[in-house]
């Protein structure tokens, strides 16, 4: 009976993002349902866990539907997640765009941004970076982001290939650990934006970090 109140839910949801966009109020008023959103989870976990073993009586319009709701809810918790990275100093500087099939691990120190992109297992990046650990924006920079890449904000693009070999070790989720893996623990998320901190610290850069975050793209 859970499942199916979710599955209403989830379905509303979808409704509502179809005629209201991604709207900024429905995202609040959904974090006031805790205790569903955690019901949620649980259940998609479980179902996750079953494997490929669906009921054979689930009917294919069913199922697009299911995905449908899915697709909704990726869109509105991928947009919820961006909300860690978006409030920090310099005010000046525009937040780096976090790439695809990889994440973005960003601090500021004295007053300068800094972000690293990394890369999932699987995934290079597209330009040779290996001595280019992470990007800047600062006053220095003229708020912008100094970047090889030509994508503006966006700092980087990870690729599908077999072997990583474009930038520094230290730019690659381990196997098995994407970004999202990532993030989903507290503990994994605290040691790659520590890891992080170490290098800057290791390049002589000083200050105090603030507003440290990680975003999965
Ligand atoms: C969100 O909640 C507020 C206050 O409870 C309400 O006024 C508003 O209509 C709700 N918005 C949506 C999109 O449900
Ligand atoms: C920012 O840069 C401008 C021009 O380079 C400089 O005049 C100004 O002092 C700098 N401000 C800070 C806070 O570093
Ligand atoms: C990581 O965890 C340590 C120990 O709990 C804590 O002191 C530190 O502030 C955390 N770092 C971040 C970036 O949250």
């Amino acid at each position: 009976m859970e499942l199916k109140g979710t599955l209403i839910w989830i379905c509303s949801l979808a409704v509502l993002s179809s005629t209201a966009a991604l709207d900024e109020t429905l995202l609040k008023n959904c974090s006031l349902h805790t205790p569903l959103l955690e019901r949620i989870s649980a259940d998609l976990k479980e179902a996750v866990e079953c494997g490929g073993n669906l009921p054979s009586a689930w009917r294919a319009e069913q199922s697009a539907e299911l995905l449908l709701s899915l697709r909704a809810l990726t869109d509105f918790l991928h947009i919820h997640q961006l909300k860690d990275c978006q409030n920090f100093e310099p005010k000046n500087c525009p937040e780096a765009e976090v790439h695809q099939n990889g994440g973005l691990v960003c601090v500021t120190a004295a007053n300068k941004r800094y972000c690293k992109p990394l890369c999932n297992f699987g995934y290079d990046f597209s330009f040779l970076r290996r001595s280019r650990l992470f990007d800047e924006c600062s006053n220095e920079t003229g708020h912008k982001w100094v970047t090889q890449y030509i994508g503006g904000n966006r700092l980087a693009e990870c690729i599908k290939t077999s072997s990583q070999i474009s930038g520094a070790k230290s730019a690659y989720f381990p196997k098995d650990q994407d970004c999202l893996k990532t993030k989903s623990s507290s503990q994994l998320q605290n040691s790659t934006i520590e890891d992080f901190i170490t290098e800057l610290k290791n390049q002589g850069i000083q200050g105090e970090p603030q507003y440290a975050c990680l975003t999965c793209g």
